[in-house]
């Protein structure tokens, strides 16, 4: 396989990550006095941490606002929690969100995927808006019971959220990241009025939809909150919404920016699933994500002291020479691809089959109905500005 110019190059996507531009780490963990963290690199060092949740805690948004504030925040935000409560939560979400759930929507999703794609009028248009958002932010809402006609209100929490969204730093009193965080917590509180009452309703009135399975399940005679519930059901909404958005754009992207792979797997589609494990090595939508020590380590040949926060970069570790043979080659029928654009271990995305599935579908009927797809030559894509995200915020397309 060969690549002439990649998406990097021909866009300029996230000048600081320099392992997607073939440049290897100098050492696979290393600290970062800027923004007083530690940025892990390395796939194995990676696997270690995901690995060991007793000595890499996820409770690490926690240290950022008051005990009270977390309390409220982070009850029943799966990706916030440590064993024995992260697998009691698991459990309890795990019964009502479930494969055959999720496989079971797949002609739903193929009918909104084409009616989504109907409404374009014109052969240029911006992907993004027209179907890669839309789609799975529907799906997730149809799911959990959200009314049709509210779904712009979320849209504009979600959007709130991802805009302010920031290189965290542990620096007291960095006053960007103190707005950045005021507004995430400001657009996460509208949303967690907003869903209660929902889930009030849903206890007075069950219907056949995800928020009242939520209400019903029970595991050990436990039950979930209302704030659970409602925490939970935001972190869906928020982790539905804009991931499967970044992995149909970085698909994209990768295939214009990669004619011969696009060629070869219109011819055989039996390569979409691998060529969508392959984008999320390649692109991987969420970049990062964070653990906090909770005693003194070594790791990747340095000592990190008890307390110290940990940047865990899923994407540096999906170029790792060590375990992916030429990581800067993209190459759709990739076998073994063991990437970790989902994480691993206990945290290991809960949604991976829902956004494998949508991935599938939408990609198969953009092959379908567009022969020739590429990216507006006139017109620049836009990218997510976090550096935890790797995705497109606009994605011009023109159809020939
Ligand atoms: C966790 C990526 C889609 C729900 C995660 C994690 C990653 C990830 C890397 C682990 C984070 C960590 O260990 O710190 C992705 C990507 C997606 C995607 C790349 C799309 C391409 C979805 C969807 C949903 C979802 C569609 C739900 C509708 C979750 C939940 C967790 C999670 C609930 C927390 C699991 C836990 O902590 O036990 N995701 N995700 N994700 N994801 Fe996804």
């Amino acid at each position: 396989m060969t690549t002439t110019s990649t998406p990097l190059d021909k866009w300029e996507m996230h000048p600081r990550h320099f392992w997607l531009r073939g440049i290897r780490p100098e050492a696979p963990v290393e600290y970062d006095p800027e923004v007083g963290m530690w940025h892990v690199y390395g796939y194995p060092e990676t696997l270690e941490i995901l690995g060991d949740p007793a000595t890499y805690s996820s409770e690490v948004a926690a240290r950022y606002v008051s005990p009270e504030q977390a309390a409220v925040a982070f009850d029943g935000n799966l990706t916030q929690a440590d064993p024995p409560e992260h697998q009691k939560l698991r459990k309890l979400v795990g019964r009502t969100f479930t494969l055959k759930m999720v496989a079971e929507l797949e002609s739903r999703i193929a009918a909104l995927t084409h009616e989504l794609l109907d409404r374009i009028e014109g052969d240029t248009f911006d992907l993004a808006e027209a179907l890669a958002y839309p789609l799975p932010v529907i799906v997730i809402c149809d799911m959990l019971g959200i009314p049709r006609e509210d779904r712009e209100l979320l849209k504009e929490w979600a959007d709130q959220s991802l805009m302010a969204s920031t290189q965290l730093t542990t620096h007291q009193g960095d006053k960007a990241q103190e707005e950045s965080l005021d507004t995430q917590a400001e657009a996460a509180m509208a949303m967690g009025f907003y869903i209660l009452e929902l889930v009030t309703q849903r206890r007075a009135e069950p219907q056949d939809d995800l928020l009242s399975r939520l209400v019903e399940a029970e595991v050990d005679g436990e039950r979930l909150t209302d704030r659970q519930i409602v925490n939970f059901a935001n972190l869906l909404i928020s982790a539905g919404h804009i991931t499967t958005t970044m992995l149909l754009g970085n698909t994209i992207l990768c295939l214009d920016a990669f004619p011969d792979v696009d060629r070869r797997v219109r011819e055989d589609r039996s390569l979409v699933p691998t060529l969508l494990e392959e984008s999320l090595r390649y692109l991987s939508p969420l970049a990062a994500g964070y653990r906090v020590t909770t005693r003194d380590v070594e790791i990747g040949g340095v000592r990190i002291p008890e307390g110290d926060v940990l940047e865990v970069w899923f994407s540096a570790a999906n170029r790792d020479a060590r375990v992916f043979a030429d990581p800067d080659v993209f190459d759709p029928a990739r076998t073994p691809n063991p990437q970790i654009g989902f994480g691993r271990g206990i945290h290991f995305c809960l949604g991976a089959p829902l956004a494998r599935l949508e991935g599938r579908v939408a990609m198969n009927i953009l092959f379908d109905r567009f022969p020739k797809l590429r990216v507006d030559p006139d017109d620049r894509p836009t990218f997510l500005t976090s550096p935890e995200f790797t995705g497109v915020w606009r994605l011009p397309i023109r159809v020939d």
